[in-house]
């Protein structure tokens, strides 16, 4: 979205790896960010976060809630207390950023709001019990929030991943296999099997979408998820 003309603000709860992630977006793309360390799990850190922005840039136009991911794991494995930070991290979260933000979107058809959640929303992805029940709240939420802000020129939408080469994608999967004595190419391959495309997704491939979402361009898309993930999922719809 810098790179589009946008000016961002960035929140994540490592200080280090944000203070880098601004600095590399602002050398590539010359556009203010804002870089402030948030937890948004906790109410204050949130609100903090939105003032900062405001106070910085004097207004909001787009809001993405982009938090990390619960752990994989089967039903039997999480009690009530993982459920409960699921829950907190990944629909809470979102709740509460848009509550916070809502208000100071512009209402002349360019006010956005995106969720990032899953591929495991439109397809059955074995181990992913916490994202799928939980980010299909964040799916029914956008769904009747669209339904609401739509009269005010603001859209909803969702964007599902399916497998990015992330940190988070590294530090899970990747790792696994490595870990097993493969060869990193190998992993990959093998992790891209059964993807239409055969190859994981690169951060910037996923990012593209994000940023037409937030541009004019998609002003007419509302309540959707659209999936980003090589043909990933398999439902028919
Ligand atoms: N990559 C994929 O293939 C894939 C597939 C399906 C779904 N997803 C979902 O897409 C989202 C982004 O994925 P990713 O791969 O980019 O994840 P990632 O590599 O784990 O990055 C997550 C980011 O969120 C920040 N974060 C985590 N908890 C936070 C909190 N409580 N408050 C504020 N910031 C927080 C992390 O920084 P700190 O740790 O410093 O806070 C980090 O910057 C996640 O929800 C993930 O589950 C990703």
């Amino acid at each position: 979205m810098a790179a589009d003309g946008v000016d961002v603000a960035i929140g994540a709860r490592g200080p280090r790896a944000l203070d880098q992630t601004a600095s590399a977006i602002h050398e590539r793309t010359g556009r203010a960010v804002l870089a402030v360390p948030v937890d948004v799990t906790q109410p204050e850190g949130a609100a903090a976060f939105v003032e900062c922005a405001l106070k910085e840039f004097g207004r909001i136009d787009i809001l993405v809630n982009n938090a990390g991911g619960p752990p994989f794991g089967a039903f039997g494995r999480f009690d009530d207390a993982a459920w409960q930070s699921a829950f907190e991290l990944n629909l809470l979260s979102t709740i509460r950023m848009t509550r916070l933000v809502l208000p100071h979107l512009p209402r002349d058809g360019s006010g956005r709001v995106i969720n990032i959640v899953s591929v495991s929303v439109r397809s059955l992805l074995p181990g992913s019990i916490l994202s799928t029940a939980i980010r299909s709240g964040v799916i029914g939420m956008a769904k009747l929030l669209a339904e609401e802000v739509g009269p005010h020129g603001i859209t909803v939408n969702n964007v599902a991943p399916g497998m990015i080469l992330t940190d988070r994608v590294r530090e899970t999967v990747l790792k696994d296999k490595l870990a097993g004595g493969m060869a990193e190419e190998d992993a990959l391959a093998e992790l891209a099997a059964h993807i239409p495309l055969r190859r994981i997704g690169r951060p910037e491939e996923f990012a593209s979408v994000v940023a037409f979402l937030a541009s004019d361009g998609a002003s007419y898309i509302t309540g959707a998820t659209i999936p980003v993930d090589g043909g990933m999922s398999r439902g028919i719809h």
